[in-house]
């Protein structure tokens, strides 16, 4: 080995503060500022040490705003690895790199104090502030890699397309039902404003779906039931069409008095009890009944209650 590489190597590593500076740097990316503190010396003495050692290809620096942080880059080449290692073999037990390492801790634990502190300080205040980031459509792409890839899901009613878009921008593959062509064209033409989704429109009704046996993995009837002849028929073809372990989900309302909903929305029943739900499930041969009522939506005519049910087609 030539020795006027090697003299570069001690050089560098000869001097006590450039040790330090890297020992902090291989635990943590930091700034100036922060390497100030933890070592106690002035910005033109730290800044000195930093160019040496970025010259030496030891640091790599990395812009974020007005800021700039520095990281240990770990030498490969013989020489410099070889005494960084040596160095480091030496560092073990030394007073002032403890006491480093806790100044370390305490910079580490003031940057999470000034966020924690930021965020107590908002609150709740903080769903006003986050409209900025206008994030919707990114959540929902966020949430569609929790749910496997080519999901699919038959919306029975499907109506104006409401839960089949938000379905389908989840990342989930739709097949969209409904007996009312209008229903459909309105559903079709909301959904043409974002034709990436994957929504595929059927004609027919919920007592004889346009679905294959086992074409989906779930099923979901939002606010239909009251609706149609027979509900029973409808979950027994909605437990048809899910695949083997597939979850059929139907939502509606409990019974109620609401006698002018069937004037005003033109709805067959005044709402289902959970006795008479788990019937059509369990009569299907779907498992997994589940039932959970909520309270009233709010509104200004006092709506009744509603109810969430759902079940599973064996495996
Ligand atoms: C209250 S809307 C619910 C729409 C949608 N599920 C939602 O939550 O926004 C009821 C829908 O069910 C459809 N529907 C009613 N009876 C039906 C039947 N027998 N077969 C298929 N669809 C039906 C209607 O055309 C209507 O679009």
């Amino acid at each position: 080995m030539k020795a006027d590489p090697l003299q570069r190597v001690f050089r560098t590593f000869s001097d006590p503060t450039r040790i330090r500076i890297l020992a902090l740097l291989e635990r943590e990316e930091l700034a100036v500022q922060e390497i100030m503190e933890v070592l106690g010396m002035a910005q033109s003495r730290v800044s000195r040490h930093l160019a040496i050692l970025r010259e030496a290809g030891l640091l790599a620096d990395r812009r974020d705003g007005t800021f700039v942080f520095y990281r240990f880059v770990p030498p490969r080449e013989a020489p410099w690895r070889d005494t960084w290692a040596l160095v480091i073999e030496n560092l073990r037990g030394d007073a002032t790199a403890e006491r480093d390492a806790a100044a370390l801790a305490r910079v580490m634990e003031s940057r999470s104090e000034r966020t924690r502190s930021f965020f107590e300080s908002v609150g709740p205040e903080w769903d006003a502030l986050r409209k900025v980031f206008n994030d919707d459509a990114l959540r929902a792409r966020a949430v569609s890699r929790l749910l496997g890839p080519n999901l699919v899901v038959a919306d029975i009613g499907t109506g104006t397309g409401i839960l089949a878009i938000e379905l389908a921008r989840l990342g989930v593959r739709v097949v969209a039902v409904d007996h009312s062509p209008r229903m459909i064209d309105a559903a079709r033409s909301k959904a043409a404003a974002e034709p990436d989704l994957q929504i595929e429109f059927r004609h027919g009704e919920a007592s004889a779906l346009p679905l294959s046996d086992g074409e989906t993995d779930a099923a979901l009837a939002h606010m239909v039931l009251h609706y149609l002849p027979s509900p029973s028929d409808a979950i027994a073809e909605m437990a048809r069409v899910v695949k083997p372990g597939g979850t059929v989900v139907a939502v509606d309302f409990v019974p109620h008095q609401h006698e002018w909903m069937r004037e005003e929305l033109g709805v067959s029943w005044l709402g289902f009890s959970a006795e008479e739900v788990a019937g059509w499930f369990l009569a299907t041969g779907l498992i997994d009944f589940r039932l959970e009522e909520h309270e009233g939506l709010a509104s200004s005519r006092d709506l009744p209650a509603t109810f969430i049910a759902s079940g599973r087609r064996p495996s």
